[in-house]
């Protein structure tokens, strides 16, 4: 069935902003004043700004290796029985997937030329890996999308979908990605500060704008489907959804992992209050009536922190 260009819905536009916005190259940023600056990051600096960049070089790589599986599962549904059109979205996806790629390109390429290693296991001790919620967990998101799609049964097929693009383009991008900038943002304006300079990693504040640019469009898109898919499957929320949010919520949000921060004046208050109100966005775009705990974010959060 051809697609439609007058027909177009919210992927087939995001996928035409991202062709004309998402064609950026990692190898078109010169790091050369990057690794000078780096050099004057003291040894602490060092360590928990790459505890962060391993992190997402880690995510970017584990992203890009498990999307295949939502394309093969949006084409495992029959067409005229969803509220939207499964081909419009894989082309979105085809887009995305090209996109990952490219972002873990370009860690690559950084940590080779600025870090000077690709060791990212020895940065991650001590941050959120064994509390429960890593990019890890992706592997088994895209086993459960081929199991469902093995199954042949479209409730099943919703609801793995349903929870691999919560995962994925709701908790991944939407949320750790997201926070990730945050802090991107505070340690090296800090850094910045203390050098009496404007801006230090010049090239990496703005190879990761393009990056985060690209993650915009994958985030709205994601929200949109989580939406759409909602309309299939209505009890979708209170089986799938809410329950993976509380479980992002106990791991990420109300356990708070003890890491040295060397950088002064660092204000990780203001990141977790940001990173409530992102969640927010996506519960608002799906529709807060729906869900019954976590219609607002900040009052649930608030009482169970309270409550421990
Ligand atoms: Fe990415
Ligand atoms: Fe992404």
């Amino acid at each position: 069935m051809p697609i439609e260009y007058s027909e177009r819905e919210k992927p087939y536009e995001l996928y035409r902003k991202g062709k004309r916005e998402g064609t950026w190259d990692p190898d078109d940023y010169d790091f050369e004043q990057d690794r000078e600056d780096w050099e004057q990051f003291s040894e602490q600096e060092q360590h928990r700004f790459l505890g962060s960049c391993a992190a997402f070089y880690d995510g970017e790589e584990d992203v890009t290796r498990t999307l295949a599986p939502y394309m093969m599962a949006l084409d495992a549904l029959e067409n005229e029985e969803m509220p939207f059109d499964v081909v419009q979205e894989q082309m979105y996806l085809a887009q995305q997937v090209y996109e990952e790629a490219k972002h873990t390109d370009l860690f690559s390429r950084y940590f080779e030329q600025v870090f000077g290693t690709h060791d990212t296991e020895a940065y991650r001790e001590g941050g959120y890996q064994e509390a429960g919620y890593s990019t890890d967990d992706l592997y088994d998101t895209a086993d459960e999308l081929l199991a469902a799609i093995t199954s042949g049964e479209r409730q099943q097929l919703v609801y793995a979908l349903g929870e691999a693009y919560l995962n994925y383009m709701g908790i991944v991008e939407a949320q750790l990605a997201r926070s990730g900038y945050l802090s991107f943002d505070q340690m090296i304006e800090l850094k910045a500060e203390e050098m009496g300079r404007d801006v230090v990693l010049e090239s990496f504040q703005e190879a990761i704008g393009k990056v985060r640019q690209d993650e915009t469009r994958h985030i709205e898109n994601g929200r949109w489907v989580l939406s759409k898919l909602v309309e299939a499957e209505p009890d979708i929320v209170a089986d799938v959804y809410e329950p993976r949010i509380d479980e992002y919520v106990q791991n990420r949000v109300l356990t708070e992992p003890q890491q040295e921060m060397p950088f002064e004046g660092y204000d990780e208050k203001k990141i977790g209050k940001q990173t409530i109100q992102y969640l927010q966005d996506t519960i608002d775009y799906i529709g807060a009536e729906q869900f019954e705990e976590y219609s607002d974010v900040r009052a649930t959060v608030s009482g169970k922190q309270a409550a421990d």
